[in-house]
């Protein structure tokens, strides 16, 4: 079980200080957008350089780019841990897949809310987490969609108790955690709900707490 807040709402000015705020992370999720693939754009490869330099911990690197064939690699190779990019996006996915684990990187497959799972079953070995979006990409802030739950129960029963990490990323708070832990998922982002707490750090220990009980 993971939490992985979510830098989107975090003041981007003073990022290093705003990751080493919440200690009790287990990554760092940077979320990626070119303006093309969501109406936002948020931040590229050089602030993920810098972001590199300034934490240890790991980086989960959210892209919401087009092409990320030619673009994904490029996060692997500048240290991150694992690097998710869009099905929607992605001209062949399993080669993708393949080259981010060959620079080392964990290979990770986003899917928006209207995106099924099942046409991507015979695929899932190529994978080291599975994102399902829980909102449409592009903002943080947004409310949790509970018609992705079924979604969520149908990939923990095709993954199985294989050694891939099922992420769900949207609205996640300590309302809505707990209905995504029980359908299977184990790694949740969060944004707004930790970076709008009084104290984030208590906000991702109480989030750990309501998703194990
Ligand atoms: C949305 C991003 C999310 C976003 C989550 O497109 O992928 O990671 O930051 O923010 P909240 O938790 O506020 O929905
Ligand atoms: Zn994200």
């Amino acid at each position: 079980m993971r939490i992985t807040p979510s830098i989107l709402n975090a003041d981007f000015a003073h990022l290093a200080d705003e990751v080493g705020r919440i200690n009790d992370a287990d990554a760092v999720h940077v979320d990626v957008m070119d303006n093309h693939f969501v109406p936002n754009l948020s931040i590229g490869l050089p602030v993920v350089e810098s972001l590199r330099k300034a934490t240890d911990k790991m980086l989960d690197i959210h892209l919401m780019i087009q092409d990320p064939d030619r673009w994904a690699p490029a996060y692997a190779e500048a240290g991150a841990e694992s690097v998710t990019f869009h099905v929607e996006a992605a001209a062949a996915p399993i080669r993708l897949a393949r080259e981010l684990r060959a620079k080392g990187a964990r290979a990770s497959m986003a899917l928006k809310p209207a995106t099924p799972i099942d046409p991507y079953a015979d695929m899932l070995d190529e994978l080291d987490m599975v994102l399902l979006m829980t909102v449409e990409p592009g903002f943080g802030g947004q409310k949790f969609l509970d018609l992705v739950l079924p979604k969520i129960r149908r990939t923990r029963e095709l993954l199985g108790d294989r050694p891939i990490w099922l992420q769900v990323d949207g609205g996640i708070s300590a309302e809505t955690i707990g209905r995504c832990a029980e359908a299977g998922a184990d790694t949740f982002v969060a944004g707004s709900a930790v970076y709008s707490a009084e104290d984030p750090d208590a906000m991702v220990t109480r989030l750990r707490e309501i998703a194990v009980a």
